[in-house]
């Protein structure tokens, strides 16, 4: 079995300094967490994503904190040797700093390791607030969902000069208030390598080009459980639900022409048993 995956050395990853990029992938329950352990990732993100891969919901804003926290205990419940992230999700860090610490706190007694949470520096006092409350804090720039209807769809950001230095800025704001790692979404490559040069904590991108110090991806379109059209920024590894399909039609298939259940998936009398109802005349 591994060594758990540690704040500290998630902290220090760097890729400038000879590490190896970072894995990240999402899990909301414990099969999908096992496979995810087992593939030797790093951290394991119980994302807000699960509201759309997993509730059916067309954005994240419809998770509450008992959600995560529900998912984030079926994860942790597999003790994994990755590092386990809950996501806070929208209106759970937004009100008050002691909401924000009540909330987060739901989730490392869930069993996360660390939160994350989205944007940028107006959310400095929330984060000083975990930090005073000995939560570890994973930051979110650029693309970040739960603004979607501010940012008027789920569009790439920092693209114009002013934009790529606030992000860099509010980048290295987060980190002065503590953050231990920063995941970048949905902004062009160049400014990925920026804040990736400027900050002296891991970067994990998605959608965020190569120059990151890791990578996260959603579980669900990894594998293809889903057929929904994907964002340009997603390698599909698997058709899960194709070769899902498949297996079910066959399986509805052997039902209706007799073929299952066979002898082998089906329980039997001793044969004395048999001689003796027998005797009964129910057999
Ligand atoms: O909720 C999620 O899955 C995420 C990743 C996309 C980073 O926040």
């Amino acid at each position: 079995m591994a060594a758990k995956m540690t704040v500290p050395r998630i902290r220090e990853h760097k890729v400038s300094v000879g590490d190896d990029p970072l894995v990240m992938l999402t899990a909301y329950d414990a099969p999908s967490a096992r496979m995810v352990d087992s593939s030797g990732a790093d951290i394991i993100l119980v994302g807000d994503s699960v509201a759309m891969v997993v509730l059916g919901y067309e954005d994240t804003l419809q998770v509450t904190i008992d959600d995560i926290a529900y998912h984030t205990a079926a994860v942790s419940r597999t003790n994994p040797s990755a590092f386990v992230v809950a996501d806070m999700p929208w209106m759970s860090y937004h009100v008050s700093k002691e909401e924000t610490v009540m909330n987060a706190a739901k989730l490392i007694r869930a069993g996360a390791d660390a939160v994350k949470l989205e944007g940028g520096r107006r959310r400095l006092p929330m984060i000083e607030a975990l930090i005073d409350a000995e939560i570890p804090v994973m930051g979110h720039l650029g693309l970040t969902p739960q603004s979607v209807n501010v940012m008027g769809g789920f569009k790439v950001q920092a693209k114009s000069t002013k934009a790529a230095l606030d992000l860099v800025s509010a980048a290295k704001s987060l980190v002065h208030a503590g953050c231990f790692s920063l995941v970048l979404e949905g902004v062009p490559s160049p400014v990925a390598a920026m804040v990736t040069e400027a900050v002296d904590v891991a970067t994990i991108g998605i959608g965020a080009g190569p120059y990151c110090d890791g990578q996260v991806l959603v579980l669900h379109d990894v594998l293809g459980i889903e057929q929904r059209v994907l964002p340009k920024f997603v390698r599909r590894y698997a058709d899960f639900h194709g070769e899902g399909v498949q297996a079910l039609a066959k399986f509805a298939d052997d039902v209706r022409t007799g073929k299952f259940p066979g002898d082998e998936e089906s329980y039997q009398l001793n044969e004395d048993v048999v001689d003796e109802m027998k005797l009964y005349g129910t057999m």
